[in-house]
């Protein structure tokens, strides 16, 4: 039999046995910072991630107290269920208005929380199963054995494992409490060809936003290389206060946007009035684009033309830095993303106040067989007509910020958020959307396409 022994705390006892070995205990276990000994790369990754965040983030708790309030708390748990599910269920909080007061282990979404659950039991509204046992489960089916915790395969946390995808998706799709399916992304995901298993092998939420690499799992005796998985898990949300890790955040997120979208421009400059036409596609991610809190996102279309003194003769979506993309006076603004109405159908920002959505996102494919009678074609396209004057150059990109700031405003003005945030949110260009046309090519689109006319 292997002796081990562990130290435990401040009491320094030494745990040493002949027989099963002494684990952490569940206090320990429960703390991500009780990881960082062995897990430091993990511990690193999640500890910037919008996981970590998501009982910190201050448009949340502003967004939170608002609604307690104006539904007399008739809101409750619903929003802590997902932002602060370890604190929801050790009874540290029940409508997240005492988050501030939180002991640190329990913020966010914790390292002990995913890595103990055991079951998914539905499709949205985190309903999450605990083990309640200290077993971390995991994708390797034969984990070497360590001092602080026995360890299990679990499909659930497997990205080769369709089953993964319940886990991630069950907290990435929400029903408000009046029922209306309000954010999409797992629904999106299983009826996209990502999840078809009769086209391919299924592409889960973590084969895409949790990159494999060869490493180490643990800083630990015995281990060897294997495929250890990246935690940083982003999107486009950022932290908006200090915290660790922002700029290794807004790289990912850069890098990852970057390639999301592919856009199509073509000018059709010898007609009168000249046109632009410009085409989107989603084109890497799982779901829509963008997906979650798409009501809360702002997307849109920048298309510049300029003519021969490089003046320009016509614009559409250019938006000042600070501005909000409501306050554009832009008859021809192409934007993405979800509006929300209330019942009487006046726009709508928050949660408890929506009755019904009117969707208007880039949809993944379903399959990429034209011949399939399911096909859906899932390009959007849209025309913008210049006038007289001939261009001479026009450029394109799409935007994104992940906050309006008008919804920002609407909460700095009833009192819950501070205005100092507003500054912080970023406007991101995905970069594969940023095409300028000129004559010289004699190409009419950019990048140029065989079968268009
Ligand atoms: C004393 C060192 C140590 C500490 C502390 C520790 N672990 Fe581990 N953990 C390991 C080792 C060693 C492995 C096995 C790695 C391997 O097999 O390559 C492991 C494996 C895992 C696995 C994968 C299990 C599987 O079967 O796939 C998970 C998940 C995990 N740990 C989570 C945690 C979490 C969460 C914490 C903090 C609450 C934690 N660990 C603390 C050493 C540790
Ligand atoms: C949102 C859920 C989630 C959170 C939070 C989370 N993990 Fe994981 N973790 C996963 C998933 C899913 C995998 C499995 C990846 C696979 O094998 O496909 C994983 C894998 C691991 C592994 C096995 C090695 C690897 O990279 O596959 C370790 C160790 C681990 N996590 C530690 C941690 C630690 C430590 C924390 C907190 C600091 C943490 N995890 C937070 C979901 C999570
Ligand atoms: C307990 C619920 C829960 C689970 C389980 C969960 N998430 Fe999340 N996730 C959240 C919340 C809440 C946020 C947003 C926090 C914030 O921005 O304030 C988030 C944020 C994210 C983001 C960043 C979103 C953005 O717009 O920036 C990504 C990407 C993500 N999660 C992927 C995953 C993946 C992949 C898994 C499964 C391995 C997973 N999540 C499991 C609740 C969850
Ligand atoms: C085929 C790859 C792929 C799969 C599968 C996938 N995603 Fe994504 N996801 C992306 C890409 C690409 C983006 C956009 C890049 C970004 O926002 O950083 C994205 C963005 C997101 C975002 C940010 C929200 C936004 O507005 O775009 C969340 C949250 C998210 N994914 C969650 C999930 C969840 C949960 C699943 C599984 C149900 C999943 N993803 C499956 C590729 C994927
Ligand atoms: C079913 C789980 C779930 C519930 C319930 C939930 N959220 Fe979230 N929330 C998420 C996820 C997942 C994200 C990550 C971003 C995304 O999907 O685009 C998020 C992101 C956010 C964000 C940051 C991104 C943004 O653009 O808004 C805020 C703010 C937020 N939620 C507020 C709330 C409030 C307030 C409530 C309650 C009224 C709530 N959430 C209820 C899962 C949930």
């Amino acid at each position: 039999m292997i002796k081990r022994c562990i130290l435990l705390g401040l009491f320094v006892a030494f745990a040493c046995s002949d027989g099963a070995p002494q684990y952490l205990d569940r206090a320990a276990m429960m703390d991500p910072a009780a990881c960082k000994d062995c897990h430091e790369q993990h511990y690193i990754e999640w500890s910037g991630s919008m996981h970590a965040y998501a009982s910190k983030d201050p448009v949340f708790l502003a967004m939170n107290a608002r609604g307690q309030r104006e539904t007399n708390g008739a809101l409750g748990d619903f929003c802590v269920q997902c932002h602060a599910p370890l604190a929801l269920r050790l009874g540290l909080t029940t409508d997240g208005l005492n988050l501030a007061d939180v002991p640190e282990y329990a913020q966010g979404i914790t390292c002990f929380f995913c890595h103990t659950v055991e079951a998914v039991e539905g499709s949205h509204n985190a309903p999450l199963r605990l083990s309640g046992d200290l077993v971390m489960r995991g994708g390797y089916d034969d984990p070497v054995p360590n001092t602080a915790h026995a360890s299990k395969y679990s499909s659930l946390l497997d990205r080769n494992s369709k089953d993964s995808a319940d886990l991630c998706g069950s907290c990435h799709d929400i029903v408000t409490p009046s029922g209306v399916h309000l954010e999409r992304t797992f629904l999106e995901w299983k009826e996209s060809l990502f999840a078809n298993e009769n086209i391919a092998p299924p592409q889960t939420c973590g084969d895409c936003h949790m990159a494999g690499r060869n490493d180490v799992a643990a800083d630990y005796d015995g281990v060897f290389l294997r495929r250890v998985h990246d935690h940083k898990m982003v999107g486009v949300d950022t932290a908006l206060t200090p915290f660790p890790e922002m700029e290794s955040q807004l790289a990912a997120i850069e890098k990852d946007l970057s390639t999301t979208v592919y856009a199509r421009i073509c000018v059709y400059d010898d007609e009168e009035p000249a046109r632009v036409r410009v085409l989107l596609e989603n084109m890497a991610a799982g779901h829509s684009w963008p997906s979650g809190a798409t009501q809360d996102r702002r997307a849109w279309v920048e298309v510049v033309a300029y003519g021969a003194d490089d003046e320009v003769i016509f614009e559409s979506g250019v938006v000042a830095k600070g501005q909000p993309l409501t306050e554009l006076d832009d008859p021809n603004l192409w934007r993405i993303g979800d509006r929300t109405y209330n019942a009487a159908g006046e726009e709508v920002h928050m949660f408890w106040e929506v009755d019904s959505v009117v969707s208007n996102l880039l949809e993944a494919p379903n399959t990429f067989n034209v011949l399939d009678p399911e096909y859906k074609d899932v390009h959007q396209e849209r025309e913008y007509i210049l006038g007289d004057v001939k261009p001479e150059r026009v450029k394109m990109r799409v935007r994104i910020r992940s906050m309006g700031l008008d919804l920002l405003d609407d909460l700095i003005a009833s009192g819950d958020l501070d205005p100092a945030i507003r500054d912080q949110i970023p406007t991101f260009t995905l970069g594969t959307t940023q095409l300028t046309w000129t004559p010289d090519a004699g190409k009419v689109c950019i990048p140029e396409d065989h079968t268009d006319p």
